[in-house]
């Protein structure tokens, strides 16, 4: 596995599958590798924790980084390149170009600028990797229909591949942020799951989350077109930690 980190040592090759990430990797990056590995002759990983993405400065601090283990796991699920470039490397003095998503959805409402800097590392990344396809998980569902919208806004020549999220056995959607809670927040999280799951199976699910939802305090629920399928998401907050999730309604997750 090469690890690149400067543009001027990344190469381009055709037929390459780009997995896009923060690190911190769990099982939900590495079905993002093996689908790549198993649609593409190559797999390029980013492994960028992106400043611009991040509305609260604490919160890009508390990021947990361990880039010794994200190495391991990303060789071992077949990643062939990781490009792990620094900050300045991608946003260098005088970087004054945003692409700025008018649709964001209620998760953009919820965390301003949050897209704009999702939406400017994504394109930069497409435009320096070139990959023909690129990998993101149903989990971050507002995302995918954000960077769906971008690729037909402004014609970038890659295809989008959502995988359906990984979920720990009890339900809980894997992500970086559930090892901030502790075993009562956990018990807490679990409610976000179970609600998005019975309410997808009522005639009015938006109402019946909410319902479900309320002693959670729920963010928002709402319905996500992710063009190819429709899903019912919501976010909560459960003590400091803020935590999303969607299931499917109708259609299929690709
Ligand atoms: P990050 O949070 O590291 O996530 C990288 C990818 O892994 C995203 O596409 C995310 O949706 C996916 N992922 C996370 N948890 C998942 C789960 N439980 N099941 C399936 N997929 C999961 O999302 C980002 O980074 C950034 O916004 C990024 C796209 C890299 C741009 O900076």
């Amino acid at each position: 596995m090469k690890i690149v980190r400067t543009i001027a040592q990344l190469e381009t090759a055709p037929r390459t599958g780009l997995v896009p990430t923060m690190g911190a990797l769990h099982d939900g990056h590495r079905a993002l590798f093996r689908a790549a590995g198993r649609e593409n002759e190559a797999v390029v990983m980013s492994l960028f924790v992106n400043p611009a993405q991040f509305d609260e400065q604490s919160d890009l601090e508390a990021y947990p980084r361990d880039e010794q283990r994200d190495l391991e796991i990303a060789e071992a699920d077949g990643v062939d390149v990781v490009f792990a470039p620094t900050p300045e490397e991608l946003y260098p003095p005088g970087f004054a170009t945003w692409v700025d998503p008018a649709a964001t959805g209620a998760e953009g409402a919820a965390r301003p600028g949050h897209f704009r800097g999702v939406a400017t590392v994504c394109l930069k990344l497409f435009n320096l990797v070139r990959p023909e396809r690129a990998y993101f998980g149903q989990k971050d569902a507002q995302q995918i229909a954000v960077i769906r919208r971008l690729v037909r806004d402004l014609n970038v020549p890659v295809e989008i591949r959502a995988v359906p999220t990984v979920r720990e056995p009890d339900g809980l959607a894997l992500s970086s942020r559930n090892g901030r809670l502790s075993k009562e927040e956990r018990e807490r999280a679990l409610g976000l799951p179970r609600a998005l799951a019975s309410a997808a199976r009522e005639p009015d699910p938006v109402a019946a989350a909410r319902a479900s939802l309320n002693g959670l305090g729920p963010d928002y629920v709402e319905v996500l077109d992710l063009g190819d399928a429709k899903v019912l998401a919501a976010a909560i907050r459960v003590g400091s930690t803020r935590l999303i999730d969607n299931v499917l309604l109708e259609g299929e997750i690709r």
